[in-house]
């Protein structure tokens, strides 16, 4: 197998929240390739964090791809918000709504990339039918709602969503979310995975400590 060009996205969710923009900056000095921002609605997910305020405040703070995870239903309202703050990709869940096509061509007609996100119950069949729309695949490996819990093994899944990408011509980035460590990443990227999210294991110790903790995922 040709060894791929891994990319980590920290998620900011397990950031100290009171420093977002110093917390951003550090994780873009420590080498981080994407700046995962997770959204949460309390409804979609039992949990609440920000919205596209937050993001347009953030943004400058640092030039990486803001990879901006959408846990909220209904979801199509609110994309013109986070396209104007500054998002680089969105991504949606296959569940938050009935129309998931619609949403990635509205998420495509903001001259944004378009993510699909699926959550472990799900399965992956979904794909097939909307891939030429896509430019990411998340794999959720924790239901979404929370950092710090633990890895769920969906191996075949994450190698299902690979076989699909690797069959079609235009380049999809195959992310995994939830229970990152250096230990699961090895594992996620043998299935296929070629961008890592991750919260608890980017985000230990103080920033000091950033650049070891990104490096430790990249194996
Ligand atoms: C969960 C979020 C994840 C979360 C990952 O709903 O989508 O991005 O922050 O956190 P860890 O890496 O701690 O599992
Ligand atoms: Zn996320």
């Amino acid at each position: 197998m040709t060894r791929r060009d891994i990319l980590i996205a920290p998620s900011i969710l397990s950031s100290d929240f009171s420093r977002l923009g110093e917390e951003v900056r550090a994780i873009d000095a420590a080498g981080a390739d994407y700046i995962h921002i997770d959204v949460m609605d309390g409804h979609f997910v039992p949990n609440l964090t920000f919205g596209a305020p937050v993001v347009r405040h953030i943004r400058p703070h640092s030039r990486k791809i803001f990879d901006v995870h959408l846990m909220i239903s209904p979801v199509d309202a609110l994309i013109a918000d986070f396209a104007g703050a500054g998002a680089d990709i969105i991504t949606a869940h296959v569940e938050a709504g009935p129309h998931i096509h619609r949403t990635l061509q509205a998420i495509k007609a903001h001259g944004v990339k378009a993510g699909i996100a699926f959550n472990p119950g799900t399965p992956i069949d979904a794909l097939a039918h909307v891939i030429g729309l896509v430019d990411l695949v998340l794999v959720m490996t924790v239901n979404p709602g929370f950092g710090g819990q633990s890895f769920i093994p969906l191996f075949d899944k994450i190698k299902a969503a690979r076989a699909m990408i690797d069959a079609q011509n235009h380049p999809v980035r195959l992310e995994v979310d939830g229970g990152i460590n250096a230990q699961t990443a090895r594992q996620a990227v043998a299935a296929g995975a070629d961008t890592l999210v991750a919260g608890t294991a980017v985000f230990t110790g103080d920033p000091a400590h950033y650049a070891a903790n990104i490096a430790a995922l990249r194996g």
